[in-house]
Formats: C-alpha cells, sequence, structure tokens
C-alpha cells in the first residue's frame, strides 16, 4: 500500500494517517513531524529547516526529498507507508514517482482531504499536541480527556509554533500556490481521489477507507 495525503494544512492529514497505519499496518510518514522532530534535537537539517517553517514556507524540493527517500528505505517500509505532507510541489510528485519507478513501485492513489480554508483555519487554531506522543487534539472536536494532558501518555498537550493565525494563513496561501497543482498531477492518470473533509472524524475514514478496502481486494496477494 503506496498513499499519498493530500490537503489544506489542518485538513485532517495528520488524522487520518494515524488511523489508517492503525487499521493497514503500514508506516505513517509526516515530512513535518520528521521536521519539527529534527528541530527539537537541534539536528543540522531542522536547523536548516527551522527558518522556512516558522514562516509557512516550504523547505527546499532537495531537503524534502533526501527526508523521504531516507525514511523509505527503512525495513518497516517494506509493505508500503503512508506520506503526509509529501509531495508539496510537482517537482516532489515527479521525482517521487521518478524514484519509484526505478523499482518497479508507484503511488497507488493520492486522496485529497478538502476543507474550506475558514475551517482550516479554525481546525488549526484549536488544535493541541502531544509533547512526548506527538498525539492531535483539538479543543472542541476531539478532546483530551485531562485538560491539557495526553489521554495516550500523559504527556502535556501544547500549541505547534507555527500555528498562529498569522503563519497558518501565509501556510495556506503557500498551499494554494505550490501544492495545490500537485492535484492535477495525481488526476491526470487517475490516482485522485477526493474526500469531504468536513465532517466527524470516523465519517472521513469510513470514506478513506471504503476506498483503501477496493484498492487491497485489487492488489493480487493482499497488500502490496
Ligand atoms: P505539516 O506538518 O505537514 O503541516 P500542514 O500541511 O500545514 O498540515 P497540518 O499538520 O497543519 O494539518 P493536518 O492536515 O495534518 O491536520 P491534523 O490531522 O493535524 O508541515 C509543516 C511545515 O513543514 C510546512 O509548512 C513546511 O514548512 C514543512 N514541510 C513539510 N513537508 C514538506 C514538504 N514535502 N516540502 C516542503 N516543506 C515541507 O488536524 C488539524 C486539527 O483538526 C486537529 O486539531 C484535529 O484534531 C482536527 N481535526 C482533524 N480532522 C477533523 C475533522 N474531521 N473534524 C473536526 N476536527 C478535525
Ligand atoms: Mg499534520
Amino acid at each position: 500500500m503506496r498513499l499519498v495525503l493530500l490537503g489544506l494544512p489542518g485538513a485532517g492529514k495528520g488524522t487520518q494517517g494515524d488511523r489508517i497505519s492503525e487499521k493497514y499496518g503500514v508506516p505513517h510518514i509526516s515530512t513535518g513531524s520528521i521536521i519539527r522532530e529534527s528541530i527539537a534535537e537541534g539536528a543540522d537539517l531542522g536547523q536548516e529547516a527551522n527558518a522556512y517553517i516558522s514562516r509557512g514556507e516550504l523547505i527546499p524540493d532537495e531537503l524534502a526529498l533526501q527526508i523521504v527517500y531516507e525514511r523509505i528505505v527503512q525495513p518497516d517500509c517494506k509493505k508500503g507507508w503512508i506520506l503526509d505532507g509529501f509531495p508539496r510541489t510537482v517537482l516532489q510528485a515527479r521525482e517521487l514517482d521518478r524514484r519509484l519507478a526505478q523499482n518497479g513501485l508507484d503511488v497507488q492513489s493520492a486522496f485529497d482531504i478538502r476543507v474550506t480554508q475558514a475551517e482550516a483555519i479554525e481546525r488549526i487554531a484549536k488544535r493541541r499536541m502531544c509533547s512526548q506522543c506527538k498525539a492531535v487534539y483539538h479543543l472542541e472536536h476531539y478532546r483530551a480527556k485531562g485538560k491539557g494532558i495526553c489521554d495516550a501518555c500523559g504527556g502535556e498537550l501544547y500549541r505547534r509554533s507555527d500555528d498562529t493565525e498569522e503563519t497558518a494563513r501565509r501556510r495556506l496561501t503557500v498551499y494554494m500556490r505550490q501544492t495545490h497543482p500537485v492535484l492535477h498531477y495525481y488526476a491526470q492518470d487517475g490516482r485522485l481521489f477526493s474526500i469531504n473533509g468536513v465532517r466527524p472524524i470516523d465519517e472521513v475514514f469510513a470514506d478513506v477507507d471504503h476506498y483503501l478496502q477496493n484498492l487491497v481486494s485489487e492488489d493480487v496477494g493482499g497488500v502490496r
């Protein structure tokens, strides 16, 4: 199973990626999360990426490609992967296809989780993340039971530094200019599936899962 999750910042890529990963047993790879971890660790990659991410701009394509290529060759990716937040430019999409084709592989499906810009801003403003296990919450739609404490691991919840309204608006503008064309890239050969993301999390997942069950049943020998 090799999937990519597309959609505005705050659309629910991370939320759905976690659920798909849990059900189908393939790793959920978020380039944004990898970058944030590198920043927290003070790694070279993080230092280079920090200036971009804090402004709501994309990191350079070469850096994003390097992150993904290093990750998808890890042993846990043998049965596939779910990429969240990658590709974000048409160049990244083309390069990924080119790289996979060298091994006779492809991206099977791209899901576009559609929400309005207003909904995206509202979700980003009310998102909280666990500082330890990185679980994602929302102050209204998906609340932690204890105030400011993660249900899963007891870690402290925090707000992402790029989740200010100003940076979120910048991320939306950048998405429309640089990432929206990626939808057309996958649509032109029938790999794009459009999902209405303005519904409860379980309903969105039911739709995604419907497509995935078809995908899995089409694969001779099960999950590729
Ligand atoms: P990244 O971390 O990917 O951020 P993003 O694309 O802005 O997306 P988000 O993580 O904000 O939103 P999401 O769609 O995952 O939503 P979530 O599930 O959390 O990237 C960050 C930065 O890294 C970029 O700006 C860039 O600088 C850099 N970067 C990353 N990849 C790159 C690349 N390939 N190339 C270049 N640069 C790159 O949900 C949001 C909230 O809504 C949560 O609170 C959640 O609980 C809630 N929610 C989710 N679904 C629902 C629902 N159905 N109903 C109600 N609430 C919901
Ligand atoms: Mg995310």
